[in-house]
């Protein structure tokens, strides 16, 4: 008799937004695809472990991720809880003998990233952290560019995510003890992974930065298009961040962010500047160096696929194929080392040497 394949078994630990939205859809389709079982969903939440589990075929519910852990024989679990718990439910999850998807940033600061790669690499399970920016077509296409050499030497990037009134209003994200920072850490986390690797992945050897908190504690300029209001007077982490990064061999990047500022509007912006061309993701192009500015190639067309599907899909590919994980936990490290310099930067009121 032909023998059955196992279907990869998976378990989420944290089933607020981001999973409900982006990573339990594209699960839910793998198992349609009879490519995987989802057999647990974790919250500390009822409700919310509830009502997900029962959008899945057969997966039963657990409060506490320890448990679900003792109780199945997982091949994936999927972390995504608020920030505060990537590095404990991941290391637990590694030591269970899981492979393991974590959501952004990787984990509150330096020193748990390098337990978490630690752990991996002592359990022999891959560890990617979800940089879903880097899965979005756009992001494919700006890495083909740059591997065609068409940018000739990279010298510097810019790049800037700048919110008018954008504090999310769901989760911990305001709460210092939860998720360490605001925006820096939240969207500045996914500009500074798709510049660094756009740019080859140098490596960073100085940061300088400051972080404000002008905004966050004043109910009166709260945006609620950003899901329910959370509670201004608790407010605990910066509303935006500008930071300088100096890399090895002279590269260098500009990066502000912010949940809360006087713009005009969302501004997401990126370049990325070589001697022979620059890349930019607004508008999303190729630009090049002769003398006119009409040496241009634009991709408009290609602003469709979620990032999010494609990183659930090639996770699971990875682990089913035994290939290399696209997000090296190595360089979500470093990106940590770059947040973590630029805070003690704003701390310090000087420039942090990167080791
Ligand atoms: N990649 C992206 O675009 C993106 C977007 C939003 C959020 N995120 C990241 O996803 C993470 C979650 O954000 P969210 O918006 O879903 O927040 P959320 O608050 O909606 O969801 C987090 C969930 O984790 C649960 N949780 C907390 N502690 C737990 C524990 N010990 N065991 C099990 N469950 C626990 C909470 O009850 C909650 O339901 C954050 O780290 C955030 O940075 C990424």
């Amino acid at each position: 008799m032909a023998k059955v394949k196992k279907k990869l078994q998976v378990g989420i630990i944290g089933s607020g937004a981001i999973a409900r939205d982006q990573h339990l859809p594209y699960w839910r389709e793998l198992e349609a695809e009879g490519r995987v079982e989802i057999v647990g969903v974790c919250d500390i939440v009822k409700e919310r472990r509830d009502v997900e589990a029962a959008k899945c075929v057969q997966a039963k519910t657990y409060a506490n991720y320890k448990k679900m852990l003792e109780a199945v024989d997982f091949d994936i679990i999927d972390v995504c809880t608020q920030n505060r718990v990537h590095a404990l439910a991941t290391i637990a999850a590694l030591q269970a003998g899981a492979h393991v998807l974590v959501e952004k940033p990787m984990a509150m600061n330096t020193r748990e990233c390098e337990a978490m790669i630690a752990a991996a690499k002592k359990a022999k399970r891959k560890l990617m952290v979800a940089q879903h920016m880097r899965f979005e077509p756009r992001a494919e296409k700006l890495k083909e560019v740059v591997a065609s050499g068409a940018l000739g030497k990279i010298y510097t990037a810019e790049t800037k995510w700048l919110r008018r009134r954008g504090i999310p209003g769901w989760g911990k994200f305001h709460l210092k003890k939860e998720s360490l920072g605001g925006p820096l850490i939240d969207i500045g986390v996914h500009m500074m992974d798709l510049c660094v690797w756009l740019m080859g992945s140098p490596k960073p050897v100085a940061a300088s930065g400051k972080v404000y908190r002008m905004f966050g504690d004043r109910p009166d300029l709260f945006n609620a298009d950003w899901g329910v209001p959370y509670k201004p007077k608790e407010f605990t982490v910066e509303d935006y961040a500008t930071a300088f990064v100096r890399f090895e061999n002279d590269i260098t990047m500009q990066m502000s962010v912010s949940w809360a500022a006087n713009t005009h509007d969302e501004i997401e912006d990126m370049h990325i500047l070589g001697d022979k061309g620059g890349i930019g993701i607004n508008p999303l192009g190729y630009f090049g160096a002769d003398a006119t500015s009409l040496n241009r190639t634009t991709w408009d067309y290609l602003h469709t696929e979620d990032g999010h599907r494609r990183e659930v899909r090639h996770f699971c590919e990875c682990v089913e194929k035994n290939l290399l994980v696209m997000v090296k936990p190595e360089e979500s490290l470093r990106i940590q080392k770059i947040i973590d310099a630029i805070y003690a930067s704003s701390a310090k009121n000087k420039e942090i040497v990167i080791k």
